[in-house]
């Protein structure tokens, strides 16, 4: 015998049921709801967070542009050597596979930047420099890095400024360091600093050609440059650099 209560019971329970599930489902749309709106704000942080960083590396390349720009104001005739060496720089670090962030770049323009305490006499000096003045001349790789001590954003771009006139043969300076102590970029930078050098005017000799550069540059492998480094540059055409020379003007 079934007892009269027993359906509406169970009417009951499958109602309570429907508004249970109801109301897991409003209350999981609106959860979901939640959620996206969270990860709709988290994209915004993302999306200004993001355009902050640009902003402030665009900054800090102003800065170190102004800076270097400072150094070279006082030549005429290495005008933007700092911006093209930096170009050519970045194109061989990539030809030879080697990493470079923006703070490499920074020491790439910022090489020289020792040279403000050279006094004009000694950096324009047209004859040979006498062994004091020499000295004074060889320390700018040191004064330049204790310039940036404390920039703490520069980080690997004050080792590019350091050692951006060590020799592979251990013969250049400050350090003397010699083959792979020398950091990697230091050693693309060795490359590119010859490459513009050579072929941009000087007082004292006329631009040489691509090619011309070339020869030299491969003459020095293993003596003043990385052979390795010097086999990535011979990977890169004449025309690449020409580009870039073209556009930094
Ligand atoms: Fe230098």
């Amino acid at each position: 015998m079934t007892s009269p209560t027993r359906p509406s019971r169970g009417k009951e329970t499958v109602a309570a049921l429907r508004e249970r599930l109801d109301r897991l489902e409003r209350e999981a749309a609106e959860r979901q709801r939640q959620l996206e709106r969270y990860a709709a704000d988290l994209r915004e942080v993302f999306k200004q967070e993001r355009k902050r960083a640009q902003e402030l590396r665009r900054s800090y390349k102003a800065t170190v542009l102004a800076l270097a720009n400072a150094v070279e104001a006082r030549d005429a005739y290495t005008g933007k050597h700092a911006e093209r060496v930096a170009s050519y720089g970045l194109r061989i670090a990539h030809a030879a596979g080697v990493p470079v962030d923006p703070q490499v770049e920074f020491g790439f323009l910022l090489h020289d930047v020792g040279k403000v305490a050279v006094p004009d006499a000694i950096l324009f000096k047209p004859g040979p420099l006498t062994d004091q003045e020499r000295a004074l001349m060889v320390l700018h790789p040191v004064i330049g890095t204790e310039i940036l001590r404390h920039v703490d954003f520069l980080g690997e771009a004050k080792e590019v400024v350091r050692h951006h006139h060590e020799r592979w043969d251990g013969k250049g300076y400050p350090d003397r360091l010699t083959g792979d102590d020398i950091p990697v970029q230091a050693r693309v930078f060795a490359v590119a600093d010859t490459l513009d050098a050579l072929t941009t005017d000087r007082p004292y000799r006329p631009a040489t050609g691509w090619s011309e550069a070339r020869e030299v540059i491969r003459s020095e492998a293993g003596s003043q440059f990385d052979p390795a480094i010097v086999a990535a540059y011979e990977a890169v055409p004449d025309e690449a650099f020409a580009r870039i020379r073209d556009t930094i003007i």
